[in-house]
């Protein structure tokens, strides 16, 4: 979709629908001019109660005397008074899913006389094309029925009345990061079947071709095991899937300056392995690779913006299944860092995977690392479906974290993680164990990483609630959080 900033008043615009919008108060400026025009049609539609201006409505008006376009889009705004954040969100899926539906291949929206409470207005641009960009992604593509839509709306044109430049980079911005997230969503629905350690490999190429300033190289199991990753491949053990370490090099910043490391864990489906997870809902454990999809995702955002950082995205990718071969409960493995874990449940395996990759991340001398992982339940106990989880050793690093996803509508809160918690994960036969006991299991498995990050600044992102949406017709990957991991980065750049 094409995004662009106009000038031209909403009565002498000539694109397919103009979208203005109405509150329970009234018109606002746009609508009242646009009103004015057209010889009162839209306070006809007000006054007659088919619109009251309450977020989530919207109405079509046709073949309106004295205005240039077609059709003119009344979009309920709410009241001023609680127009929040939140609520621009939702006002603008409601905008995109008429538009989008309709006939429309291009609108004019003039929403510059909306404002939100504590938020700038190129705030709420780029968090517009976000929301449109996002809402692009279409569930099941694999119903013999799917159809993309044949007329789908192409481009929007915002209206802007000062700092043009500023207004590009923002609607530039949301567009990148919508983007990034149908990229996540996607991959995060698709099956295990075809989501495979190799089809995530594969889409990482795909990245790399697209993108000049992203190289791309996989890692097969031969050279993890001449890399001493003993923990990773004991998760791969049981499967007949060969796991993938996949390393994306993105170079926008200087050649010299320090990258920014974004480890993703990327289990394409986890059964539980030995430790055999019960059959409700396990379904639902494609989407423990959404921290994959979403290093690729932000990749995929950041390259399209050409942004001006360095950043090494490093993806482990496996299968836990039981079988055979696969690891037993007790069995213990040493890891790419030389140090020894006994395996007390082959479920916690997402930190198995994670430590090696976070080890190989400090080949790179990253200014900073962050992982992203679906890693436990127990943070869904915590937090719910709601708010990630932030864990990290850099209290710094932890703030951009929260403020970049405060910004970006994808919020992360702080779990203390505190050397008191490391004693539960002490075992009497190796240098530690890789479950932590029935307390606090989201700081535990973040202590389980600390150890192996301990020469570095490393914050961890907890997304076992965010990035699925459970039940009913919304049930699917989020595209969460690479607004939050998108924000963070180009923070960095300003
Ligand atoms: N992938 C799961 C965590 C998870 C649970 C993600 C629910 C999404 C929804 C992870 O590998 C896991 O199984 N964790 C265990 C850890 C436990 C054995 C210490 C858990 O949370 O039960
Ligand atoms: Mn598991
Ligand atoms: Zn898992």
């Amino acid at each position: 979709m094409k995004f662009q900033v106009i000038d031209t008043l909403p009565q002498k615009t000539d694109s397919d629908c103009i979208v203005v919008g109405v509150t329970p108060d009234g018109m606002a400026t746009n609508a009242r001019l646009l009103n004015k025009a057209c010889k009162g049609t839209i306070q006809k539609a007000l006054s007659q109660g088919d619109i009251k201006g309450n977020v989530g409505e919207s109405l079509y008006l046709y073949d309106i005397q004295g205005i240039k376009s077609p059709r003119i889009l009344l979009l309920g705004c709410g009241n001023d008074s609680k127009r929040d954040a939140d609520r621009w969100t939702k006002i603008m899926e409601t905008a995109f899913n008429c538009l989008n539906r309709g006939g429309s291949k291009n609108a004019a929206i003039f929403l510059n006389d909306i404002k939100i409470r504590n938020r700038k207005f190129n705030w709420m641009l780029q968090e517009a094309t976000r929301t449109m960009c996002s809402a692009g992604y279409q569930k099941g593509e694999l119903k013999s029925t799917f159809r993309k839509p044949s007329k789908t709306l192409g481009e929007a044109k915002f209206y802007v009345n000062r700092d043009i430049a500023a207004a590009r980079r923002s609607l530039a911005s949301g567009k990148a990061v919508g983007e990034g997230m149908a990229l996540t969503k996607r991959l995060g629905d698709l099956p295990a079947n075809i989501a495979t350690p190799a089809y995530l490999a594969g889409q990482a190429r795909a990245l790399g071709r697209k993108f000049e300033q992203l190289s791309v190289k996989v890692l097969n199991e031969a050279r993890m095991k001449k890399l001493g990753m003993g923990s990773l491949l004991s998760v791969s053990a049981g499967s007949t899937e060969p796991a993938k370490l996949i390393v994306l090099e993105y170079q926008g910043g200087k050649p010299s300056a320090a990258p920014v490391a974004l480890v993703g864990k990327g289990v394409t489906f986890d059964t539980g392995g030995i430790s055999l997870k019960p059959g409700a809902s396990m379904d639902e454990m494609k989407y423990d690779m959404c921290g994959a999809a979403a290093v690729l995702g932000t990749l995929h955002a950041i390259a399209s913006i050409k942004l001006p950082i360095n950043v090494v995205g490093i993806i482990p990718a496996t299968e836990n299944m039981p079988d055979g071969s696969a690891t037993k409960p007790g069995d213990i493995v040493t890891s790419m860092s030389g140090k020894t874990i006994e395996i007390l449940n082959t479920d916690a395996e997402g930190r198995l995977i994670l430590c090696d990759a976070l080890t190989y991340a400090q080949k790179y001398g990253p200014d900073v690392i962050i992982d992203v992982a679906t890693l436990t339940g127990a943070v869904i106990v915590a937090l719910g479906n709601h708010i990630s989880a932030v864990m990290g050793n850099d209290g710094r690093l932890i703030s951009e974290i929260i403020d970049a996803g405060n910004n970006a509508q994808d919020k992360a809160w702080q779990l203390p993680i505190d050397d008191r918690f490391q004693r539960q994960l002490d075992s009497n036969f190796a240098d530690m164990a890789n479950i932590g006991g029935r307390g606090a299991g989201a700081i535990t498995a973040a202590c389980f990483l600390a150890r192996y990050t301990e020469e570095v600044r490393w914050a961890h992102i907890d997304i076992a609630g965010t990035a699925w949406k459970r039940g009913g017709k919304n049930k699917g990957a989020s595209g969460r959080p690479v607004p939050l991991l998108t924000q963070f980065l180009i923070n960095r750049c300003s």
